[in-house]
């Protein structure tokens, strides 16, 4: 099953960068996580590789850049991005997702939100339909480090489930974001598609919370690798 994985995220990496990468895009988005390794692959492979300019999401994305002797550029000279591509943690049938497993959501989604075109690359255990019903290790949030007791108050008493993800084996201690941050991961069972954005507001107007792991209709596309070897496209 690991290989049958492995095939299904190849198989819609490959997919999103042949059908939606066009000529004329300049400044493309990697996005992190274990998909997006065969986005940058595939990019890796084009003859006009050395035409496009890769704004990377967080470390292991960088070096993902590097790796594939992509052109490195960041998001402050190329603010405005052509095409992103990144992987998911779930997605739902209203395309939104969660995101920020990796511990890369803020650098994602300013990605993202840059991005004229934000496609998702996943494979089929991530297409659930509703957000929380596969993903049972809650929201990703990251926030200011001293005030990760004051927000895991606040989660619980709109009926999350909050705790602090802990950088344990590596660290004794907290998980620190490429941002410095900590990552606060509150279980809200599961969201229907419609109160998303309603309770991703309520999250990110608390104060110390830097970035949420909802990323609501940000995507307009999703490619999903199935087991069988197709890819399903959601728009
Ligand atoms: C990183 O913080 C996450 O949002 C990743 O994009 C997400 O976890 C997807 O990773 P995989 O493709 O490895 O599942």
């Amino acid at each position: 099953t690991t290989n049958l994985v492995e095939q299904s995220k190849k198989l819609c990496a490959y997919a999103a960068v042949d059908n939606n990468l066009k000529p004329n895009h300049k400044i493309i988005g990697i996005g992190s996580g274990s998909t997006v390794v065969y986005v940058a692959e595939r990019i890796g492979q084009l003859s006009n590789k050395s035409d496009f300019v890769c704004i990377p999401t967080g470390f292991q994305s960088k070096q993902l850049i590097i790796d594939n002797k992509l052109q490195l550029g960041g998001l402050e000279e190329n603010p405005i991005i052509d095409i992103a591509f990144d992987g998911a943690d779930e997605i739902d049938s209203d395309l939104n997702a969660i995101k920020g497993g990796g511990a890369c959501l803020l650098q994602e989604k300013l990605v993202a939100d840059s991005a004229k075109e934000f496609i998702i690359v996943a494979d089929d255990r991530k297409n659930t339909g509703i957000l929380g019903k596969g993903w049972n290790k809650g929201i990703p949030i990251e926030v200011i480090p001293n005030a990760y007791n004051k927000i895991i108050n606040e989660l619980n008493s709109i009926g999350g489930n909050a705790k602090v993800r802990s950088g344990l084996p590596a660290k004794a201690g907290p998980a620190i974001t490429d941002n410095g941050n900590f990552i606060v991961d509150c279980d809200f069972g599961q969201v229907p598609a419609s109160q998303v954005d309603e309770l991703n507001k309520k999250i990110k107007l608390m104060v110390g919370v830097v970035e949420t792991g909802f990323f609501v209709k940000m995507a307009q596309k999703a490619y999903i690798g199935n087991a069988d070897g197709t890819v399903t496209t959601l728009s």
